[in-house]
């Protein structure tokens, strides 16, 4: 988690501001709003600190909060100006003069003012500080003027913030391996017995790795959601496949983390062809499939991280957890109850509960983004150890 100052001018494109700050909020920052008066004529700062879920009294000294990053969005002409003359005359002119570290700033302005000489040079002292521009963009401005001047999509800004900090954490640079999905086990040419994992959890952790600046494989088995930005991903449709490629990747990975429900038995003698429908009864004989977790436990190299996945109901669940924890040779086990349907299998949102040699530590329910974040910040102190 890292502490990011907001900082929102008085443009049109303020709106869009609470969209970035939702992102940066939902990625775990502690995230620190600076309205400037002009800001508080688009959007209200009681907006922001709703998002950002601060209290409503803050420090007389918030201008002197020492963050990680400052970003501005939208950044006008007045404020940019003001930025690069070092004038500090309200809360977040003032922030940026005490700020030591990066800043990124989302310009939005009219086409004309953003190409007055005035603007040109001002961009270029601030270039020339280090401070990171994302946008302006080509296209038609809220007055209906075309040109050079919309402010980045709160999308893009988020995705360079969450560059520019994961300069901060132990993943940038490591390698890391996530199985994510459902396996299908074939009985015939064109039938399987599976499970119902969407690979949701799998593939917001090969995100957010990727975030921190991770190399990522994603070994993916059946997704229903589309596949990550920036990871690259190998299909494993089967156990089989599965388990050939964490085998042949995991003892290399830094992090390898096993999120994908693998089949635990598969059709014995699956036939080639397809059976043809008749009336008789077809019995098919389930054979245990390799325990991919366990090996990878009993074969990995000194200093990887290896995190485990248990879906298992209530209690009783949770014990089968802990003897899992013990008897994988994992590092971390996250344990989540199937037997709710609010959560788990295929919902958006997830409510763990994280098993490690240090103890046990609940994740509310949360979005899977939340909790894959809360997964990783775990791992990062593994790593770090
Ligand atoms: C409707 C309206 C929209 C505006 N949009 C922008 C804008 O997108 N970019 C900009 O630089 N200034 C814009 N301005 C002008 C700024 O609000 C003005 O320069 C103000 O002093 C900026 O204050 P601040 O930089 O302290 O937030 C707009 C003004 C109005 C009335």
């Amino acid at each position: 988690m890292a502490r990011v100052l907001l900082g929102v001018t008085g443009g049109i494109a303020a709106y869009k501001a609470c969209e970035l700050c939702r992102l940066l909020v939902r990625a775990r920052h502690d995230v620190v709003p600076l309205l400037t008066p002009g800001a508080e004529r688009f959007v209200t700062a009681q907006t922001f600190r709703a998002l950002a879920r601060r209290p409503a009294a803050e420090d007389v000294y918030l201008h002197l909060t020492r963050a990680d990053l400052l970003v501005v969005a939208p950044l006008t002409a007045n404020t940019l100006a003001k930025f690069a003359h070092g004038i500090a005359d309200n809360v977040l002119t003032e922030a940026a003069l005490a700020h030591r570290g990066p800043m990124l700033v989302a310009p939005a302005m009219n086409p004309r003012m953003w190409s007055h000489p005035a603007t040109r040079t001002n961009v270029e002292a601030l270039r020339a500080r280090g401070v990171e521009l994302v946008g302006p963009d080509e296209g038609e401005t809220a007055e209906g003027e075309l040109g050079v001047g919309r402010m980045a999509e709160p999308g893009e800004i988020f995705e360079r913030a969450q560059e520019l900090l994961g300069g901060k954490s132990v993943l940038k640079g490591k390698s890391v391996l996530v199985s994510a999905g459902g396996t299908r086990e074939p009985i015939d040419a064109v039938r399987f017995v599976g499970n119902r994992s969407s690979g949701r959890m799998g593939v917001a952790l090969a995100a957010e790795a990727a975030r921190r600046g991770a190399r990522v494989t994603l070994l993916g088995a059946n997704l229903a959601v589309a596949h990550p930005a920036g990871v690259e991903v190998v299909e494993t449709p089967s156990a089989a496949d599965l388990e050939r490629e964490a085998l042949a990747r995991g003892a290399d990975a830094d992090v390898v983390v096993m999120a994908a429900a693998v089949a635990d038995y598969r059709p014995a003698g699956a036939l080639t062809g397809k059976r043809p429908k008749d009336r008789a009864t077809w019995t098919v004989e389930l054979e245990p499939t390799t325990d991919v977790l366990a090996l990878l436990g009993a074969t990995r190299t000194e200093g990887t991280v290896l995190v485990g996945f248990a879906a298992d109901r209530g209690e009783t669940g949770l014990e089968r957890a802990r003897a899992k924890l013990r008897d994988k040779g994992a590092d971390l086990f996250v344990f989540n109850d199937v037997a709710r349907t609010d959560i788990g299998f295929d919902a958006a949102d997830n409510e763990i509960t994280l098993l490690g040699a240090d103890g046990e530590r609940t994740i509310a329910k949360a979005p899977k983004e939340e909790i894959a974040a809360a997964v990783l910040d775990e791992v990062e102190g593994l790593l770090g150890r």
